[in-house]
C-alpha cells in the first residue's frame, strides 16, 4: 500500500502514469490523494491529444518547485501537456550560484519527470538580458565574458545532449526602441561581447548538442501596431542573418497576448516569411492577459478565449507552427499577478485552467483551435 507521502512522490515523478489506467479512484483515495481531475477533459478529451490530432504537440512552462509537491497541479501536466519547459529553473541565475558552479536539481527534476511521462522538453534560456546571477555585474568583463557565455552553453547542453527538442538559445535580443541602428537591446551580453554574442551563443550550442532545434525566441512581435510591425522587421532580419549561416531551426513567438488587442496580417506575414525560409514556428509561452477589460468575470473569461481561439486560428494556419506552450496552466500560479497586474488587483484569468484547476473557456478555445485546423497531408 502506497502512503500519501510515497504516492505524491511517485506521482511527481511520473512513475504512476504507466499504472493510470488500472488505478482506481477508491485506492487514490485510500493512498490520501487529493481528489480526481475533473475526467472529461483528460485523454482524448485533453488538450495533448487534440493538439496530437493534427501533428502538434501542446504543453505549458512548469514551476518545477511544485512538482510532484502539488499533485494535482503534477497530475493536471500529465493530463494535458505532451511538451514542457520549466517556467524559470534552466535561467541563467537560477542555474549558477556561483561563476565556477551549477546547480542541476531542478532542470534534472524537470526532464526525468517529462521522460518517465514520454514529453519533450524545450529548454529555455541560455542568454538573456534578465535573471542574470547576482554576482554577474561585479565579476563579468570584456576580458572574461566570452568564456563565461560559452562555458554557460556548454555546460548546461552538454549535459542534457539529446534530451531537449529545443533550446532557446538567445531571448529577446531585439529592442528598435532601444535606439540602436541594428536595433538589438542594450544588454548586458551586447555591452560586453558586441553584437557577435548572438551568433557566438548560437554556435556554442549548436556543437554543444547538434540535435537540439535550435530557437530565437522573442515577444513584441505578434500585434498589429507600428511597434509591432518594426519589431518584427528587425527580428526578421536578426533570424536571417543566422539562417543564412546555417545556425537557426526555429523561431519561438512568445505570444503575451491582450485580450482587446488586434492580431492580424503583420503576425501572418511574419509566420510566413519565417516558414519561408525552412525554419520551425513555435508559440512558447502563451497566456491572454485581461487588464484592459474591466472587472466582470464572465466578460473577461469570454474575451480571454476569444484571444486564444483568433489569436491561434491565425497562427495555425501556416504548418511550419509545430507546438504551442502555455506559460502556465493555471491561473493560480501566472507571472502576470506579479508585473504589469491589473490595476484593480484582481487576479488574472489567463489560462486553460483556473485556480480550482477546472477547465474555463480557454480551455475549450484552444481545443477548438487544434481541431479547426487543416489536417497535414
Ligand atoms: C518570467 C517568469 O514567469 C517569472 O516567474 C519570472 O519572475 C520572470 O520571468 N518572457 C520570458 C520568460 O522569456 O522567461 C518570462 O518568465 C516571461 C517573459
Amino acid at each position: 500500500m502506497l502512503n500519501r507521502r510515497h504516492f505524491v512522490e511517485l506521482a511527481g515523478l511520473g512513475v504512476l502514469a504507466p499504472l493510470a489506467s488500472g488505478y482506481t479512484e477508491r485506492a487514490r483515495v485510500q493512498a490520501g490523494a487529493a481528489p480526481a481531475l475533473p475526467q472529461d477533459v483528460g485523454g482524448p478529451n485533453s488538450l495533448k491529444a487534440h493538439a496530437a490530432a493534427k501533428g502538434l504537440s501542446y504543453g505549458c512552462a512548469v514551476n518545477v518547485g511544485l512538482l510532484g509537491r502539488n499533485e494535482v497541479y503534477t497530475r493536471l501536466i500529465q493530463q494535458q501537456a505532451s511538451i514542457v519547459v520549466a517556467e524559470n529553473s534552466m535561467k541563467f541565475g537560477p542555474m549558477r550560484p556561483s561563476p565556477t558552479e551549477f546547480r542541476w536539481d531542478e532542470a534534472d527534476k524537470l526532464v526525468a519527470f517529462a521522460e518517465a511521462n514520454g514529453m519533450k522538453v524545450r529548454g529555455h534560456n541560455l542568454c538573456w538580458h534578465r535573471q542574470i546571477p547576482q554576482w554577474f555585474d561585479g565579476y563579468a568583463t570584456k576580458e572574461n565574458a566570452l568564456a563565461l557565455l560559452t562555458t554557460h552553453i556548454e555546460g548546461v547542453v552538454m549535459r542534457y545532449e539529446g534530451r531537449i527538442q529545443s533550446w532557446d538559445v538567445v531571448n529577446e535580443a531585439v529592442q528598435p526602441s532601444d535606439g540602436r541602428s541594428d536595433s538589438l537591446r542594450e544588454s548586458p551580453w551586447l555591452r560586453l561581447l558586441g553584437p557577435d554574442y548572438i551568433e557566438l551563443a548560437f554556435r556554442t550550442a549548436r556543437a554543444a548538442d547538434p540535435a537540439a532545434k535550435l530557437t530565437y525566441n522573442d515577444y513584441g512581435i505578434e500585434a498589429q501596431d507600428e511597434a509591432s510591425g518594426k519589431k518584427r522587421t528587425a527580428v526578421l532580419a536578426l533570424v536571417k542573418a543566422l539562417h543564412a549561416k546555417g545556425l537557426i531551426d526555429a523561431v519561438g513567438v512568445q505570444s503575451h497576448v491582450s485580450a482587446g488587442s488586434e492580431y492580424g496580417r503583420g503576425l501572418a506575414d511574419f509566420v510566413g516569411t519565417v516558414s519561408a525560409l525552412g525554419l520551425e514556428i513555435y508559440v512558447t509561452e502563451m497566456d491572454v492577459n485581461d487588464r484592459k477589460l474591466g472587472p466582470d468575470t464572465a466578460a473577461r473569461d469570454e474575451a480571454v478565449a476569444a484571444a486564444y481561439r483568433e489569436y491561434l486560428t491565425l497562427v495555425l494556419k501556416n504548418p511550419a507552427l509545430k507546438s504551442v506552450l502555455t506559460w502556465g496552466i493555471t491561473d493560480e500560479f501566472t507571472w502576470l499577478n506579479g508585473e504589469d497586474a491589473r490595476a484593480d488587483h484582481l487576479p488574472e484569468r489567463c489560462l486553460p485552467f483556473d485556480k480550482e484547476l477546472k477547465p474555463v473557456q480557454a480551455f475549450f478555445a484552444l481545443r477548438d483551435a487544434f481541431d479547426r485546423k487543416a489536417s497535414a497531408s
